[in-house]
């Protein structure tokens, strides 16, 4: 009885950020304020893949700059790893437990030496150079680019330089990496890239990610997806979310190709097993 207990207590995932009814306006002139967040509540338990979707304007960002403590809520509570981000003294507790990764990768780089520019966070914490050493090497490795630490980053393509960017998120050793469309401005093989460093991270580090963006490829392949919608959770839950297209139009998403295809065929009379959501399954699926 006691060992089962045990068990269950064991296998209930810890949740590692909680947003309690989080509500958050801009306050840019008394009146257009903007309501970007309102009444958001999501409980994400450590080495979750969280992906979070949504129409511009959504909210998406926003969420990232609060968990990171960039910002404070007007309403309601944020605790990363039982931290509440409204207390300052919590700040640098959550900000060494939280890394972000933004869109562009040459707004994220300071140095000229890309090595340098993974040291440049961990110098900051001010740790001993031994130290610093072992966490650029572990950080180019982690990301594949080991064998360019001594290179510019202008030199790199734009997937180089974002899995680089990442690289210098790593070298703080945060629990929870928030991407914030960090392959928007990337083509589809810096984009492939940067999500095989990103699922290497949650498979083999068992790093927590969220992964804002709005590529629906990108979020099939994380394990829950959350949907926002005018600063509200519209959808929160597995793959299937995507297949759900007339809610996806109403939070002005699209859904993903092959899906769109499959629910066609389906309609057809044609039966298509449900978790058939990318191209090559639908293509095996119609062969067979
Ligand atoms: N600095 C700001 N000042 C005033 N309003 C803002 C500011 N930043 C965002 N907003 C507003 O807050 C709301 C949410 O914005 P946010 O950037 O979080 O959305 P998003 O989902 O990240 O959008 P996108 O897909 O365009 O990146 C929007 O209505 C936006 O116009
Ligand atoms: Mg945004």
């Amino acid at each position: 009885m006691l060992a089962k207990a045990a068990r269950n207590t064991y296998n209930k995932r810890m949740s590692f950020i909680e947003l309690n009814a989080v509500k958050f306006t801009y306050n840019s002139g008394e009146r257009d304020e903007a309501v970007a967040l309102d009444g958001v509540s999501l409980s994400i338990g450590a080495g979750e893949f969280v992906a979070v979707v949504g129409h511009n304007g959504s909210g998406k960002s926003t969420l990232a700059k609060l968990i990171n403590g960039l910002y404070e809520p007007d309403e309601g509570e944020i605790l990363v790893d039982g931290l509440s981000t409204a207390d300052d003294k919590n700040l640098f507790d959550i900000r060494s437990r939280v890394g972000v990764v933004f869109q562009n990768p040459d707004n994220q780089m300071v140095a000229t030496i890309i090595e340098d520019d993974i040291a440049f966070g961990p110098e900051n914490l001010g740790l001993p150079p031994a130290e610093i050493r072992a966490r650029v090497d572990w950080a180019l490795a982690g990301v594949g680019m080991s064998e360019y630490a001594k290179g510019m980053p202008f030199k790199l393509s734009g997937g180089q330089k974002q899995r680089v960017a990442i690289a210098g998120v790593l070298a703080l050793k945060p629990r929870v990496m928030i991407l914030d469309e960090s392959t928007s401005m990337l083509d589809p093989k810096g984009r492939e890239e940067v999500m095989r460093v990103v699922k290497k991270l949650v498979d083999e580090e068992k790093m927590t990610v969220i992964l804002i963006t709005h590529f629906m490829e990108e979020a099939m392949q994380c394990g829950r997806i959350v949907v926002l919608k005018e600063g509200k959770v519209f959808l929160d839950g597995g793959r299937e979310i995507l297949t759900r297209e007339a809610e996806l139009k109403e939070a002005g998403l699209e859904t993903p190709f092959a899906v769109r295809m499959a629910n066609a065929l389906r309609a057809r009379g044609i039966g298509i097993d449900a978790d058939v959501m990318t191209l090559p399954a639908l293509v095996e699926a119609l062969c067979r």
